[in-house]
């Protein structure tokens, strides 16, 4: 599974919200951003609609589903408000993540050790609704077997450690720990997914390793945006992956 050369690249556009929703007004539209980061060439867009409500709206999601051609990815809480709506919305596919009102961004993967049958409940649900269910996880061996156990079908193992790591040494220890949960994923028969800090300088160890089938990156490519232009920023990022692919 995901030993072939396609990496698909999802686009996180809820930074586009945030800078829409700092004068809660009707700009920028995210739905403008995802049609541009289609062009640019991403194979997919990321939401991630909180619990604050701080970026995504409601509608927002209702409108992406209607215009997305390609994949809609919704970033969730198991809170039942979001469960919901998930369910109303069919997005391709949810990623279950942990949910904080104090946190910048999401920080660290769900702890799916401890609320094994909160998440196994939940992807159930989605999966009746014909949902595919990733889950956001620490690349920690006990987390991928939890995923599994949980009945999800891909894991997206959070890269946040190895992009805050600094120095050879702590870098190639944050690397072996996502190739190895990779690895054993796959093993598994789960889709491997990764994300989270990425950006044009780090993400080629990452998209070098073959069981990854599925980058998502936001904050690094809306940076880029803001001053190339989004069509731009996503192709930029898109070659590096092809080119991680093809072995260039
Ligand atoms: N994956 C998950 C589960 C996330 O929560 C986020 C941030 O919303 C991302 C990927 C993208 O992270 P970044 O904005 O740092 O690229």
């Amino acid at each position: 599974m995901g030993q072939g050369n396609n990496i698909r690249l999802g686009v996180n556009i809820d930074h586009v919200a945030t800078v829409r929703q700092a004068r809660r007004a009707r700009e920028p539209e995210p739905l403008a951003a995802a049609v541009l980061a289609t062009l640019g060439g991403a194979d997919g867009i990321t939401v991630h609609l909180r619990e604050d409500r701080r970026h995504i709206q409601d509608r927002d999601v209702f409108l992406l589903r209607e215009m997305v051609p390609t994949r809609l990815n919704l970033e969730m809480s198991i809170a039942e408000e979001i469960v919901a709506i998930a369910l109303k919305v069919r997005p391709d596919e949810a990623t279950l993540v942990p949910e904080r009102r104090q946190e910048l961004t999401t920080e660290g993967g769900l702890d799916i050790v401890v609320q094994e049958s909160a998440v196994r409940a939940v992807v159930e649900r989605l999966h009746a609704a014909g949902i595919a269910v990733s889950v956001f996880i620490d690349p920690e061996p006990a987390q991928v077997e939890a995923a599994r156990r949980v009945g999800a079908d891909a894991v997206e193992l959070q890269t946040a450690s190895y992009s805050e790591a600094r120095g050879t040494a702590a870098i190639t220890a944050e690397l072996t720990r996502l190739r190895q949960a990779a690895a054993q994923a796959a093993q598994l028969g789960l889709h491997v997914h990764m994300g989270h800090g990425l950006n044009y300088v780090n993400v080629a160890p990452i998209a070098q390793i073959p069981q990854v089938e599925e980058l998502n990156i936001g904050h690094s490519i809306v940076a880029r945006a803001v001053l190339v232009g989004m069509e731009r920023a996503v192709r930029e990022m898109k070659d590096i992956l092809l080119r991680c692919r093809s072995g260039q």
